[in-house]
């Protein structure tokens, strides 16, 4: 049986014989003596191989290139060079598969990440993604341990769905009707007869799992789900993906200020955890993407986060003096030069924005007093704006009812929902932590296609 190369490096027995595979990352050759870096992507780090000539089939070994694949038994022994604990003097090695060496397209040389988005299926072999996917592992894990030891179900709700939670329209249709056929034929939208379609009624990919997460709230408590969501945005940003997992807690008997509260401990517990769990990685991220970035993070999980009401945001972003592309009035939705220069330059930590203008937000929050604002809350963080997005919900019926109409949304069809309002409702709140910016935040990776392994993205399907 093979030992990954990850434990082996941390507290593999000097002098014991092991099996490793994976695939080589370099190879130096000599007339005597063959160094190979393998790595099995168990960990960052490679294990140094020795081919001696001795070896019977030394002469074999020459061919083996950057990419090939090996299963190797051997020695581990201290290591005589510099740079690694230990070593395998091997002693049977097995070549699974060689790879071309002209044409291989990860060559030893760095590459950009714009090149390595072109070839997603080799690009989880390079240091880079191999560390960014095992960080979304980890991140994965501390998420659900955090909601796990606070007594949250977890639960899924569907992907195809017929209801448009974030009432911004954009969202993929699911369709067996063959509409490539309607396009040809010029056939519009609207005279598309969707109760001949495969469910009866227009459905599409969800946008949010929220809506279904309060059914289950309003019965289980606290609930979240964890999963896919899509947007069919035009947005061609380093933030924005059309598919985008999201982390979506809901918690029944809670307000406001607890949903900023659950929001404030959750981050830091999960920074705190995956850079505990997945510690070489984050140094690698230190020391190659985004310098100082555990220091930062470490200060984010000792400070408080900043919390300011939309209007205080507003009166700072006035008196800034700063030339934003967007102008800044009360009404405006705030755009991501906004954010950033709350959450990068006055705060310089994470910002909750709380009692956005109702026309601003979807039609599910919680109409405050002042008849003018929602409970509402953003989290801003440095390097990225929003990260979550999340309110208190409107759980007056007639208040939800009037909502739902001036948002255009038809009460009969959301009756299911208007529903909780009618039977025992209870004031209840949530929020949407998106995945992918949390891996950006926490690997400090520009780009948002550099942290999902096979990124949809307008125009592209990677
Ligand atoms: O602010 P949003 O749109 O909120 C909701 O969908 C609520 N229903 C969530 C809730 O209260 N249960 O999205 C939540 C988060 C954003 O803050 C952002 O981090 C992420 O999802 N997000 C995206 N991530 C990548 N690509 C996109 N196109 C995203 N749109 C939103
Ligand atoms: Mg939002």
């Amino acid at each position: 049986m093979r030992k990954k190369i990850v434990s082996i490096i941390k507290n593999g027995e000097i002098g014991n014989n092991f099996v490793v595979k994976g695939w080589v990352r370099t190879k130096r050759d000599s007339k005597n003596i063959i160094f190979m870096e393998l790595n099995d992507g168990s960990c960052v780090a490679n294990i140094q191989i020795i081919i001696n000539s001795d070896y019977e089939k030394f002469e074999e070994m020459v061919q083996v290139n950057t990419g090939s694949s090996l299963s190797i038994e051997g020695k581990l022994v201290k290591s005589q060079g510099k740079g690694q604990r230990v070593e395998i003097i091997a002693e049977k090695i097995e070549i699974y598969g060689l790879a071309d060496s002209e044409n291989y397209p990860l060559q030893k040389k760095r590459h950009s990440f714009e090149y390595l988005r072109e070839i997603s299926h080799l690009r989880p072999r390079t240091n880079t993604f191999g560390a960014v996917f095992r960080i979304r592992n980890g991140l994965a894990n501390s998420i659900h341990q955090y909601f796990q030891k606070k007594n949250f179900i977890y639960v899924n709700t569907p992907i195809i769905t017929s209801s448009d939670c974030e009432g911004a329209g954009e969202m993929f249709t699911v369709t067996t009707l063959g509409c490539n056929d309607c396009k040809k034929k010029n056939i519009e939208e609207e005279s598309i007869n969707y109760e001949k379609d495969f469910f009866g009624t227009k459905t599409a990919l969800t946008v949010s799992g929220q809506l279904e997460g309060e059914l289950l709230a309003l019965a289980l408590g606290d609930v979240y789900t964890f999963g896919p969501t899509f947007r069919a945005e035009n947005s061609n940003t380093s933030r924005h993906l059309s598919e985008f997992w999201m982390v979506e807690p809901e918690m029944a008997f809670a307000d406001l200020n607890d949903d900023v509260e659950v929001a404030d401990e959750f981050i830091r517990y999960i920074i705190e955890e995956t850079m505990k769990n997945c510690s070489e990685d984050m140094e690698f991220f230190d020391s190659k993407i985004s310098k100082g970035k555990i220091e930062s993070l470490n200060n984010v999980v000792n400070s408080t986060s900043e919390i300011i009401t939309y209007t205080e945001a507003i009166t700072i972003l006035q008196k800034s003096n700063k030339n934003f592309q967007y102008a800044v009035e009360w009404g405006i939705d705030l755009q991501s030069e906004h954010e950033r220069f709350l959450t990068e330059e006055y705060f310089k930590k994470p910002t909750f924005v709380i009692n956005y203008p109702k026309e601003i937000k979807p039609f599910y929050m919680k109409l405050n007093d002042d008849g003018k604002t929602v409970a509402a809350m953003d989290l801003l963080v440095p390097g990225i704006g929003e990260i979550i997005g999340g309110s208190e919900r409107e759980y007056r019926y007639d208040l939800m009812y009037n909502r739902m109409v001036e948002a255009g949304l038809d009460p009969v069809e959301y009756s299911w929902y208007l529903d909780t309002r009618k039977y025992g409702t209870v004031p209840h709140s949530g929020f949407g932590l998106g995945f992918e910016r949390m891996v950006q935040y926490i690997t400090g990776m520009q780009n948002i296609r550099d942290v999902i392994p096979f990124p949809r993205v307008p125009g592209n399907v990677f």
